[in-house]
């Protein structure tokens, strides 16, 4: 089973990035995690869209195309998502059938603040509409407070572990059915 990883982060030190790395380590067995970085991506641009796809953005939609299902780190700017997850989203919006189009997503996510993302990762569910299914059971993965969680880019927090743990667990479980 092939997940896409994807950060609302370029940062290099960014804390949802880590959260990524540490799912790749926690993921069930027979399950590569498989970590898209967004850095190339252009901001969405209708007349660009209408020339073609740039590179950049045929290789974002061939990996969402390509996976079984996303697993979205989202980060909080402002109350919401990042422009770069944002942006990244509605590219994968366009075309028929678009890649959103029925993909499973599961998200997750960091900050330093104590809530964990939670008002960004509401955001997040308002814009996947394209997708068929969220996984959204009744615990959420929010590392509030990260900074004291995440070392030198690695989640040493052990109940953070956890609980991520769990959450892939149960998403993965449910997508074998
Ligand atoms: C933030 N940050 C932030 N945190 C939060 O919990 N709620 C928020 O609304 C915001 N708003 C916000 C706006 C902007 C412009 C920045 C740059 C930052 C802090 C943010 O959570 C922190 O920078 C994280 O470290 C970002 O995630 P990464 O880069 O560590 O993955």
């Amino acid at each position: 089973m092939k997940i896409l990883g994807v950060s609302g982060s370029l940062r290099a030190a960014s804390f949802n990035t880590a959260l990524l790395r540490a799912a790749q380590e926690l993921a069930p067995e027979g399950v590569a995690i498989e970590i898209f970085g967004l850095h190339d991506l252009p901001l969405f641009n209708q007349d660009v869209e209408d020339q073609g796809d740039p590179a950049p953005v045929a290789a974002w939609k061939d990996a969402v195309r390509g996976a079984d299902a996303l697993l979205l780190a989202c980060p909080e700017y402002n109350g919401g998502v990042t422009g770069v997850l944002k942006n990244a989203i509605d590219w994968a919006s366009r075309g028929k059938p678009a890649p959103l189009d029925g993909k499973v997503a599961c998200i997750i996510g960091a900050s330093p603040g104590v809530t964990g993302t939670v008002r960004a990762q509401d955001a997040l569910r308002q814009s996947l509409r394209k997708v068929s299914a969220l996984y959204w059971p009744l615990g959420e993965v929010l590392v509030g407070q990260a900074h004291t969680k995440i070392e030198d880019g690695r989640l040493t927090d052990e109940k953070s572990r956890a609980v991520l743990q769990r959450h892939l667990t149960a998403f993965i479980e449910k997508l074998r059915g």
